[in-house]
């Protein structure tokens, strides 16, 4: 057998262990939500996660939700495409959701639907198995041994994926899978999804605490833009190719609620945070991205872009990194004023 002829530069990315477990990934990561099979489709898909590639990016996610299948799909035709040995790149999808059928099975947690939704995930996916399926919310109707039974089954018996992973669970569920893992000898998981950004803070630095404390608990954050308002797009509009103007039903509230006296008090400190990006030779969405990744807390940061030029630009906080001293650190707090309380 030929040896493998690797495709893959990690220039000077830096990489996180994912929780406890010994999978390393990128601190910047690319995900599809609304861009890839949405928005987005062909060429620009696979130029976006050349682009993050050429920055040393390992890990890219999707879910069988997003665009009702076609993420998973373009994301997979541009794999396909790509052609990168299969050892250098981490993926992950997320079932509950399911692709918008009606039928009850063909979504939520049972054990049904978590073997045939990864394994539909899969075949849109072309791809044998992913690295780590995520339980993409928690679901009440499943009793919690069948949770973490289908998501060990798909790991140790169907060699469908390596780990599990958990996306919006409250810190008590996380607990309960993970005793569960551990009486009853299956697999336990090793990361959440949480959204985590300047706005939105409370539960990823004060609920999860406890994970990080006693599990080591990896984090593979989302939306750390807050869907772009953090990129200071939003300050005069709606910009007509943007997020809001594209996905106009799904982002009605959040419109509505950025004209609000909260909602301009927002966006009046995305103005300030410019001030400070630009101190550092930087922009707001570079800073905006640089902060979460500062947190020790953090395993990866997904990005997400529609567009070439967004990956270009997003990655370069990567340089930003080492220039968030603590007096910078504290900047930025004082133009947030959101700290959670410990
Ligand atoms: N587990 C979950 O429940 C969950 C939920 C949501 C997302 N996710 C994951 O997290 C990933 C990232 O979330 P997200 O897409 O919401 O992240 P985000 O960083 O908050 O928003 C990304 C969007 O902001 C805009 N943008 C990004 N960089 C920009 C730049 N430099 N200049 C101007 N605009 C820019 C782009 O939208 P436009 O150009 O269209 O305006 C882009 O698609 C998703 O792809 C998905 O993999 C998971």
């Amino acid at each position: 057998m030929p040896a493998v002829e690797s495709k893959y530069q990690p220039h000077d990315m830096e990489f996180r262990r994912l929780g406890p477990s010994g999978l390393k990934v990128s601190v910047f990561s690319l995900g599809g939500w609304l861009t890839y099979g949405g928005t987005q489709k062909g060429n620009t898909v696979t130029e976006c996660m050349q682009a993050a590639w050429d920055h040393g990016i390992n890990f890219f996610d999707t879910a069988e939700t997003y665009s009702a299948g076609q993420c998973e799909i373009e994301m997979g035709q541009a794999f396909k495409e790509l052609a990168w040995p299969r050892d250098e790149y981490v993926l992950s999808t997320k079932i509950f959701f399911g692709t918008g059928r009606k039928e009850p099975n063909t979504r939520g947690l049972s054990k049904k639907h978590i073997v045939e939704g990864l394994k539909s995930s899969l075949a849109r996916l072309q791809q044998p198995y992913v690295d780590i399926v995520f339980a993409h919310r928690h679901d009440p109707d499943v009793p919690m041994r069948e949770i973490v039974e289908g998501f060990t089954q798909c790991i140790r018996d169907l060699n469908l994926a390596y780990y599990w992973g958990t996306s919006e669970w409250s810190t008590a569920q996380i607990q309960e899978a993970t005793e569960i893992a551990e009486k009853y000898n299956l697999i336990a998981p090793i990361a959440e999804q949480p959204q985590y950004n300047a706005f939105h803070r409370e539960r990823f630095e004060v609920e999860y605490k406890p994970l990080y404390d006693q599990f080591k608990y990896g984090t593979t954050i989302w939306s750390p833009l807050a869907s772009g308002v953090l990129t200071g797009k939003y300050d005069n509009g709606i910009p007509e190719d943007s997020r809001f103007a594209t996905n106009p039903a799904f982002f009605k509230d959040t419109v509505e609620k950025l004209k609000s006296e909260e909602g301009k008090a927002k966006l009046e400190k995305v103005r300030k945070l410019k001030g400070i990006a630009e101190k550092l030779g930087a922009n707001t969405a570079q800073l905006a991205l640089a902060w979460a990744a500062k947190n020790p807390n953090v395993s990866t940061v997904i990005l997400g872009a529609s567009k070439v030029e967004q990956v270009h630009d997003n990655c370069k906080a990567l340089k930003l990194l080492p220039k968030l001293t603590p007096e910078i650190m504290a900047e930025i707090e004082d133009v947030l004023q959101n700290k959670p309380k410990a």
